[in-house]
């Protein structure tokens, strides 16, 4: 087993640190495996992910170049997935077992870690909905890393904050 991290970016402003993460990974030998939602496709390049991972970045499920579905194959040698930055949609499709394209595909298809990096509003963060949804991936066994409190992109103050780089970097190098 090649031990891949599969790193999925979803659709929050915060996806322009999960490139600083990904380098930070490659630059201590990991093999990591980019996945992106169209919203996250929205704020940042595929390209840059493919550069600094050095590995073709996942962008649709249908446009798979192997004859095997891709998600499966990846699923056989990734021990770790990490959302980062995770949106409040995401995390409501995982709750629900909904897998409507490539990264939420591959979430159910995932067998080993999952950990989970939030990044929202905080009004979006605290949500009955999300909460809810937090729950119960948490009762999954799903680790969540932060949010933290602070001033978010939008400038509101509160509890939604995705966590810093080098915190969530010594937490998967830890596992
Ligand atoms: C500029 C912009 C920034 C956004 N930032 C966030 C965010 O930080 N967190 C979040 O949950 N949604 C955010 N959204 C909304 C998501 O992009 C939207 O819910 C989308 O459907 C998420 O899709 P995905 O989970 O497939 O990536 C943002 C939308 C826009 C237009």
């Amino acid at each position: 087993m090649k031990n891949t991290i599969v790193l999925g970016v979803t659709g929050s402003i915060a996806a322009y640190k999960a490139a600083d993460l990904t380098s930070q990974l490659v630059k201590k030998g990991k093999d990591v495996v980019v996945i992106m939602t169209a919203a996250a496709q929205k704020l940042v390049c595929p390209q840059t992910f493919l550069t600094l991972s050095r590995n073709p970045v996942i962008t649709d499920l249908w446009s798979m170049p192997d004859w095997q579905p891709g998600h499966i194959e990846l699923a056989d040698r990734a021990k770790l997935l990490v959302i980062v930055p995770c949106s409040a949609n995401f995390i409501g499709k995982y709750a629900n077992g909904i897998a409507d394209d490539a990264l939420t595909t591959y979430a159910i298809s995932h067998t080993g870690k999952v950990m989970i990096v939030p990044a929202m509003n905080p009004k979006m963060w605290k949500h009955p909905a999300v909460q809810q949804n937090v729950k119960i991936l948490k009762s999954r066994g799903v680790e969540f890393i932060g949010p933290v409190s602070g001033r978010v992109a939008c400038g509101d103050d509160g509890e939604g904050r995705m966590e810093e780089v080098p915190a969530i970097l010594s937490k998967i190098l830890r596992y």
